[in-house]
């Protein structure tokens, strides 16, 4: 007899891990299968997904020791504090990273336990319809019956025709959490979030970095005005930035990779590295779900299409995450857990796709939510706009941070705040202040009337609330 379960979910990342825990709250049985080839120390394939495997936690750990051996080789002189030149023991900055990757893995595991969710280790396939309702998917050797499933397969690197990696010389997101020694010099391919993340991380510990990018525009999904005092600051960093590049060959040296570009006025040019960072984007997991042969349809970009409520076009079957369209954030996976989990339970679960914030985690942050500005002028939205710099704030100044600036963006009719965007210290602490009031729909007003502990950062984010309505008092 075949395993039963009242829920299946298939993949074991933040949606697929917050999706069974929030489903076992709710009193259903349920099951999670994961197949990952990140063996814990028991060689079970480690929970978290990409998120904590390779993504989002690894990337911050690495972040946080080099923007201290950053600030300890160029802030603290400052504020009279000498240490002498730092040195950066590459191993040991891997090893903590990958201590606090096992530990949270480890972590939901616990989770699992205490919530009597079942993990099973392999990779979920359909089989088919269900005899008594619901579905079969097999799940390594054997068939599991679910009454309703859960599709939380994530994503994986995109990678670029003849560019072959081998996560050594030339890396995905995989191997760019594992360098073992500073690059002399790095390439990277893509100047989207992880090749800004990574691009850090590198040339703050001593690297050379050039970042290629296609798109003649430099970070487009941001605001105009935040994109473009990201790339005076990056610039400033060191960070070598070449927008509009049109790729050629990549070709093994002794050394490293030599790779030919055209610039963006169509001169033949050649970048050699000692490493290669491929960071173009990341395409959905669907192989081996057998979704053709049960019918589960995929959209045009070989996602599995859902309804606003994460519904596929199976009854019973679900998906979320970044199988799914829209932004491929860990937050967005776990909001979409949490709604469907409730939604199978009969409540009103709800998931609001206009309040996602974004950060990426470079020094400053950047980090918004809701609509920038070039989006409300395409919309022919009337706004007004308070745009208040971090220069003026004493906390900012105290910290040695007066970089960057809030800017928010309220209705011109109502005053509802449509949009704020932060580039500057801690924006991604700063940002859930602005989640919290759209999710309210609050006025820039509103946001003017409230106390703001001084001194703190965010009093930027009030200050330009009040700049909403041209009365900003400290600026
Ligand atoms: P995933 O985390 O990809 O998990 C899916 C899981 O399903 C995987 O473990 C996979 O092995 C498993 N699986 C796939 N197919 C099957 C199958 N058939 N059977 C069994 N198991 C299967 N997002 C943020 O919000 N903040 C960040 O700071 C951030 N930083 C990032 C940094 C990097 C370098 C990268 C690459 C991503 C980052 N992200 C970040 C994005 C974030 O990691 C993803 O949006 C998030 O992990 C998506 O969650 P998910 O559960 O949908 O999928
Ligand atoms: P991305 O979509 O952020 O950026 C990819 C960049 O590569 C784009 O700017 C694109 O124009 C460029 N590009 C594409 N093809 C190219 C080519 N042939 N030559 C040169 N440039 C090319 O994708 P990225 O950085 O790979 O990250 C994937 C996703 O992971 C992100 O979109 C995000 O959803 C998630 N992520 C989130 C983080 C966060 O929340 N802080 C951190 C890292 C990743």
């Amino acid at each position: 007899m075949s395993k039963q379960f009242d829920v299946l979910v298939i993949g074991g990342g933040p949606g697929g891990y917050v999706a069974a825990i929030r489903a076992a709250q709710l009193g259903f049985s349920v099951a999670c299968c994961e197949s990952n080839p990140y063996a814990d120390p028991k060689g079970e394939p480690r929970l978290g997904g990409t998120c904590l495997n390779v993504g989002c936690i690894p990337s911050k750990a690495l972040l946080h020791t080099s923007h201290m051996f950053e600030e300890a080789g160029h802030e603290f002189e400052a504020q009279g504090i000498s240490v002498g030149t730092p040195k950066i023991d590459v191993a040991k900055m891997i090893g903590r990273k990958n201590g606090i990757v096992t530990q949270l893995t480890g972590g939901i595991k616990g989770l699992f336990k205490k919530n009597k969710v079942t993990m099973l280790n392999g990779h979920g396939s359909f089989v088919g319809a269900g005899k008594e309702g619901g579905w079969q998917v097999k799940v390594g050797d054997e068939v599991v019956d679910a009454k309703q499933v859960i599709v939380a397969t994530g994503s994986k690197a995109r990678h670029l025709p003849g560019i072959p990696v081998d996560n050594k010389i030339v890396c995905d997101n995989a191997g760019a959490l594992d360098i073992d020694a500073v690059p002399k010099k790095l390439a990277i391919i893509g100047a989207g979030v992880i090749g800004l993340e990574m691009g850090s991380v590198w040339r703050r510990l001593g690297a050379e970095v050039t970042i290629l990018e296609a798109m003649p525009d430099f970070l487009s999904v941001a605001d105009v005005d935040v994109a473009k005092e990201a790339a005076k600051v990056f610039a400033k960093q060191g960070l070598n930035i070449l927008t509009g590049v049109k790729l050629g060959e990549v070709k093994a040296t002794k050394k490293g990779v030599s790779v030919s570009y055209a610039d963006k006025d169509g001169k033949a040019q050649k970048l050699d590295a000692d490493r290669l960072i491929v960071s173009v984007g990341r395409i959905p997991n669907t192989d081996g779900l057998n979704a053709e042969g049960v019918g589960l349809k995929l959209d045009e970009r070989g996602r599995i299409d859902v309804d606003g409520h994460c519904r596929t076009n199976l009854p019973g079957v679900w998906a979320i995450g970044d199988v799914v369209s829209g932004p491929m954030l860990a937050h967005k996976a776990m909001e979409e857990a949490v709604m469907v989990a409730e939604l199978m339970a009969g409540q009103a679960g709800h998931c609001n796709f206009d309040t996602i914030p974004w950060v990426i985690y470079t020094s400053p942050e950047i980090a918004w939510v809701g609509k920038t500005e070039q989006q409300l002028k395409a919309d022919g939205i009337a706004y007004k706009a308070g745009k208040i710099p971090f220069l003026a704030n004493g906390r900012a100044l105290g910290m040695g941070a007066p970089v960057g600036f809030v800017k928010m963006l309220a209705c011109a009719q109502t005053d509802r705040i449509l949009g704020v965007h932060i580039i500057g210290a801690n924006a991604s602490e700063l940002i859930s202040e602005a989640v919290v009031a759209m999710e309210f729909g609050a006025a820039s007003e509103d946001l003017a009337r409230i106390c703001h502990a001084h001194p703190t950062l965010s009093e930027v984010v009030h200050e330009a609330a009040l700049a909403c309505d041209k009365r900003p008092l400290h600026f």
